[in-house]
């Protein structure tokens, strides 16, 4: 049996979940709403971020890891990751929480062109 499929579909339905949690913790962050403390906001993320890492690298082992695009995906999914804290939680004024937002969407969009291009170039592959 071959579960590479299903694998993947629960990689790409965690990577959708993320950045739509992403976006909403984000805005709360940025304007400074008490719905970010929630402990569902704080718990949920981590968990989706963990079957979104595990899923990934399981198909990476499948298929091989030492691709370059894969490569490129691993460090650039720890520099959203990063700059994504400073967006939530360690930016200190609104306008750097912002900042990094931004930074993180744009790095997320260049993974998705890295895994739709299975190019490090991404889009501009
Ligand atoms: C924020 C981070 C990530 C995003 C946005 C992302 C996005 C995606 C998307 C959209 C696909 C589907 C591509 C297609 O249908 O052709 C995909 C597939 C895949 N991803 Fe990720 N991914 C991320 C992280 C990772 C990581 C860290 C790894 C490896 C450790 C990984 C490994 C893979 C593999 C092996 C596939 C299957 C490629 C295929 O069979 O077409 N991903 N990813």
């Amino acid at each position: 049996m071959n579960y590479y499929f299903p694998i993947k579909h629960l990689h790409v339905t965690a990577v959708t979940l993320s950045i739509i949690l992403f976006v909403i913790r984000a805005y709360w962050s940025v304007t400074g709403s008490a719905l970010l403390q929630h402990r569902l906001v704080r718990i949920l993320p981590h968990v989706v971020d963990t079957v979104l890492l595990t899923c990934g690298v399981i198909l990476a082992a499948m298929i091989g890891p030492e691709q370059p695009w894969i490569l490129t995906k691993i460090v650039l999914l720890i520099a959203y990751i990063g700059v994504g804290t400073y967006a939530i939680k360690r930016g200190r004024t609104p306008r750097t929480r912002l900042i990094a937002a931004l930074c993180a969407v744009a790095i997320f969009a260049y993974i998705v062109g890295v895994a739709l291009s299975k190019s490090p170039a991404s889009w501009f592959a």
